[in-house]
């Protein structure tokens, strides 16, 4: 799977790229990130990217030019344009069953933002698939764009090694439950022990007990949710 980042800031990826789980499916060939300076796109001796909101107002606009001949010249490099992404806190909420959905392109081309937003022709020009990742505001879709590399390749088979390790994650099957509570060594610390079943090697009470506190976990953030926290 490929990723093409097209961003103002290149540099704040290569920390990120160097852990190890990325790191590991990058060498084996398993994903590949090549980022992409839209600034390498700009005219003039100042390659100038953004300017002044017509109408007025604060902050600065990404401009059209550079932007679509950043997006034209990286879809242009290989036979297939790739899904276009748009990273912006206007886009539809990302979740897990987006984070799928993404997982089964071959190809995905993440567009970052910065400063007060796109020129609005570069949405109009591209259509792209508009993505939030939460209803808060981030200085630029950089965050945002790893965030989304980070979930996607977590299901790229080959990435974890144990396929199994992701079917368990939180959200994820069928119910979308949260997992449920780990525990390891030692078997107790400051007066917390582990649940007995889990030391009892039966597998059928062991199961059943997980999918029990998953359910359970899943109802309280739900009812927690209702009460006023964080909006669902
Ligand atoms: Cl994708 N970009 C920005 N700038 N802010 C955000 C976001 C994205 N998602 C949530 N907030």
């Amino acid at each position: 799977m490929r990723f093409d980042v097209l961003t103002l800031f290149p540099e704040m990826f290569p920390g990120y790229l160097g852990q190890s789980l990325l790191k590991l499916a990058i060498e084996r060939g398993l994903v590949e990130v090549r980022l992409h300076n839209i600034r390498d796109w700009a005219e003039g001796k100042h390659n100038t990217v953004d300017d002044r909101p017509f109408g007025g107002g604060p902050g600065m606009v990404l401009m059209v030019e550079p932007v679509i001949k950043c997006i034209e010249a990286v879809r242009a490099e290989t036979e297939s344009p790739g899904h276009l992404v748009m990273l912006t806190p206007t886009g539809r909420r990302l979740s897990q069953a987006v984070i799928e959905e993404l997982s089964t392109k071959q190809r995905i081309v993440l567009l970052c933002g910065r400063y007060e937003g796109f020129d609005e022709r570069i949405r109009l020009l591209t259509q792209p698939d508009e993505i939030s990742i939460g209803d808060f505001v981030l200085n630029g879709g950089e965050v945002a764009a790893m965030v989304m590399i980070d979930a996607v390749i977590r299901l790229v088979p080959g990435v974890l090694g144990d396929e199994e390790s992701n079917k368990q994650d939180s959200f994820s099957g069928e119910d979308r439950l949260l997992e449920f509570p780990q525990y390891t060594r030692p078997r107790e610390f400051r007066g917390l022990a582990v649940p007995d079943v889990l030391l009892s090697g039966n597998h059928q009470e062991i199961a059943r007990w997980r999918r029990r506190q998953s359910e359970e976990k899943t109802h309280n953030r739900i009812e927690s949710r209702r009460r006023g926290g964080a909006e669902d």
